[in-house]
């Protein structure tokens, strides 16, 4: 009998896997038999990645279409949908008073809006999917209430919410949602969004305190995602 906890033969869009904790999870992915369908708006990290990369802005309702199209053209169903994509490591720490419209309004369409726009997009190939499951990625910066990135705080507690809600709209189709909201995790790239000393004060805050990697969170993901 397969193992039913293996994503053999399962197919799983990986959203932002150009780099950092997407690409972790999409080599998890591929790793355990399963394909991982990269969905990037850097096309060229996309293509570094895995072979099947393809070009994707999550804040774009076109793109979104293109992109199922070009999903559901190549593989005619989606087991697995990561929605990892986020404005995340390139954000500018500041007071919530100095976070201008457009900064604001740009993130969400992202963090928020891309979430919904893209499962939207792959509903009806996830309904043709094998016991699909979606995992959307929030942040434990919710559940702490992190200052100095309240767009980005505001955009993962919409995330949360939205996945609890979606459950029930997509429990019908007997296809899973959950949510993982990992914690700081450092990966291959430079960020602003933590100083020296917010590093030190938030690792004296952790249960297990040392630093989180990518190989951290993908045990959970792929769970989910099996
Ligand atoms: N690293 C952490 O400490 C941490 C903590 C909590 C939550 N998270 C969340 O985990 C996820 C991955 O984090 P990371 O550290 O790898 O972030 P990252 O910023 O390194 O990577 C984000 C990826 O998303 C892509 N992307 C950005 N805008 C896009 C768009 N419009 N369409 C498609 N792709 C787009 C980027 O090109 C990039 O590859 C994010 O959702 C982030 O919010 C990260």
């Amino acid at each position: 009998m397969s193992d039913p906890r293996s994503l053999k033969d399962r197919i799983v869009v990986v959203t932002g896997a150009g780099q950092g904790i997407g690409r972790a999870y999409a080599h998890a992915v591929a790793g355990d038999g399963g394909t991982a369908v990269i969905a990037e708006i850097n096309e060229e990290r996309a293509a570094a990645v895995a072979a099947e990369a393809f070009a994707l802005d999550v804040s774009s309702e076109e793109s979104c279409r293109q992109f199922a199209d070009a999903v559901g053209s190549r593989f005619g169903r989606v087991d697995g949908l990561v929605n990892n994509a986020a404005i995340f490591s390139t954000i500018t720490m500041k007071p919530f008073s100095e976070i201008t419209v457009r900064e604001w309004d740009t993130l969400m369409s992202v963090n928020l809006r891309g979430p919904w726009m893209l499962t939207t997009a792959l509903l009806p190939l996830l309904r043709a999917g094998h016991d699909a499951s979606i995992v959307n990625i929030a942040s434990d910066a919710v559940w702490l209430g992190r200052p100095g990135y309240l767009h980005y705080v505001a955009s993962k507690g919409g995330v949360a919410g939205m996945t609890f809600a979606l459950s029930h709209e997509l429990g019908a189709d007997g296809i899973r949602i959950n949510t993982v909201s990992p914690g700081p995790t450092y990966t291959e790239v430079d960020r602003e969004t933590v100083s020296p000393e917010q590093h030190t004060a938030m690792l004296a805050r952790q249960s297990l305190a040392r630093d989180a990697h990518p190989d951290d969170m993908v045990g959970p993901v792929v769970f989910l995602l099996s």
